[in-house]
């Protein structure tokens, strides 16, 4: 099984590249998250975008898994599923939902709003799709599962869990007027949800490795924003990181085989939180507008910033990435100078290269080494040998520095515009 996932705070690109690589696997798998994320696929002129569903499921041999680790809602995946209605996919054949998933329920989301107004300015900038309550519930075994739907006492199981959101929700004072018509919704989805195929995935993933079948874990969000070694507490609660497969997916690490870094020519973080190299000026502008760095799950613009190598190394040593994939290329090309930070500064003076855990509560300065830009189109580029030298220099560079090779290069959002090294 190899791994697919984002080194930096998500958005990197994964959507894209999963489906680019899907055609050399039998099986794509998400193994954690929900409909936090937002995975953008272009091609044949039409861009999709993809919350809970696997990047694969447009290559109609491929089997996509929903696994264990993910949190679930089943209004957004009955929404999904709908609103890829004309694109004649066997979800019998091709989508299977894991029974241990955990699901999220309409108070879950009034929670998680709940909880980030009461933080005042200090916010995470949740997604508001009720990912936090729902994983607190699910360490805290009080969570619904997949497999209760088919269960009769299910509507027993979720008042009783409503009641106890209830209760947290009248101590926050916040209004639960929209829970009737959510309710609604949510079991309407709920009995859709029932049709489709709920299955032990553990064993389906298992069975698929044992006949030598390839599977393609698909990461969401970003190893920043793990919930151990991201940049705690404006993290979310999964493990993002490459370990997050075998627990999200019940698969030993033994059999884990590449581990596929994900990272942009950039940085870009939405919600709050640290982030050091983040440009504020009209640089930082450029690059959202160029890079059209807006979410694709909430649409809030993403902050820019130039590329951190502190942090990128960090996340390859969590994850032990095999092979790095650097995106976004083609959104640098309108820059005279190019930037990549080599170390942060202290408020001493003193030169550091680690991320410590102090350092989030540091006023850190990045220092920068600046590159010449290559500053032209990369739109129709489709080899590394056309590449201008600039770029070249560029990547060369990340690679004597990172110690992984970098396998491939995206030089636009369409499936074509990816170069192979
Ligand atoms: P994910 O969450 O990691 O799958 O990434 P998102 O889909 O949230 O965000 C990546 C955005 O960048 C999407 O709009 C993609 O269509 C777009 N994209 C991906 N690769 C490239 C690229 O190489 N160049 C440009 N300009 N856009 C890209
Ligand atoms: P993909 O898979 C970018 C961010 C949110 C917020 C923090 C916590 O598309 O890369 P949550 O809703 O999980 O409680 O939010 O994490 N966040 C993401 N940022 N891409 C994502 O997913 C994200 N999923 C969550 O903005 O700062
Ligand atoms: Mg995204």
């Amino acid at each position: 099984m190899d791994v697919l996932l984002g080194l930096q705070w998500g958005d990197e690109g994964k959507g894209k590249i999963v489906d680019v690589l899907a055609p050399q696997y039998e099986v794509v798998a998400r193994f954690q998250g929900g409909p936090n994320a937002g995975h953008t696929l272009e091609f044949d002129g039409i861009k999709h975008v993809l919350h809970q569903i696997p990047s694969g499921i447009f290559r109609p041999q491929i089997l996509n898994i929903i696994g264990n680790g993910v949190v679930l809602d089943p209004i957004v995946l009955k929404k999904e599923i709908d609103g890829l209605g004309k694109f004649s996919i066997d979800y019998q054949k091709n989508l299977v939902v894991s029974k241990k998933a955990t699901i999220i329920i309409p108070t879950h989301k009034l929670l998680d709003a709940a909880l980030e107004t009461s933080k005042g300015d200090k916010k995470i900038g949740s997604t508001l799709k009720g990912i936090g309550p729902t994983y607190q519930d699910k360490i805290g075994r009080a969570a619904l599962r997949v497999g209760d739907i088919l269960s009769p006492d299910f509507r027993e199981k979720y008042d009783t869990l409503v009641e106890k959101h209830k209760t947290t929700l009248s101590f926050y004072n916040h209004p639960i007027d929209a829970l009737p018509e959510m309710e609604a919704q949510f079991f309407a989805a709920i009995e859709f949800f029932k049709t489709l195929n709920l299955i032990d995935s553990e064993y389906v993933v298992n069975d698929a490795l044992a006949s030598n079948k390839k599977i393609l874990a698909e990461g969401a969000q970003g190893s920043l924003l793990d919930v151990d070694f991201g940049s705690y507490p404006f993290v979310t609660s999964s493990t993002t990181m490459a370990a997050g497969a075998c627990t999200g997916l019940g698969v030993s690490p033994s059999k884990i085989g590449e581990v596929f870094g994900i990272f942009k020519a950039y940085c870009t973080r939405v919600g709050s939180g640290p982030f050091p190299t983040e440009l504020f000026d009209a640089t930082g502008e450029a690059m959202r507008k160029e890079g059209n760095e807006f979410g694709s799950t909430t649409g809030r613009p993403r902050r820019c910033g130039w590329l951190d190598l502190p942090a990128l190394r960090y996340s390859i040593m969590i994850n032990g990435v095999t092979q790095l994939y650097m995106m976004k290329a083609d959104v640098l090309n309108i820059f005279e100078e190019i930037k990549i930070c080599t170390h942060y500064e202290l408020p001493t003076g003193e030169r550091i290269d680690r991320l410590s855990f102090e350092i989030s509560d540091l006023d850190v300065k990045p220092v920068y080494k600046t590159f010449k830009g290559w500053h032209c189109s990369l739109a129709e580029v489709r080899s590394y040998d056309e590449f201008p030298a600039e770029l070249k220099e560029y990547v060369s560079y990340l690679e004597n520095e990172l110690h992984v090779p970098i396998k491939l290069v995206s030089v636009g959002p369409d499936r074509v515009q990816t170069i192979l090294r």
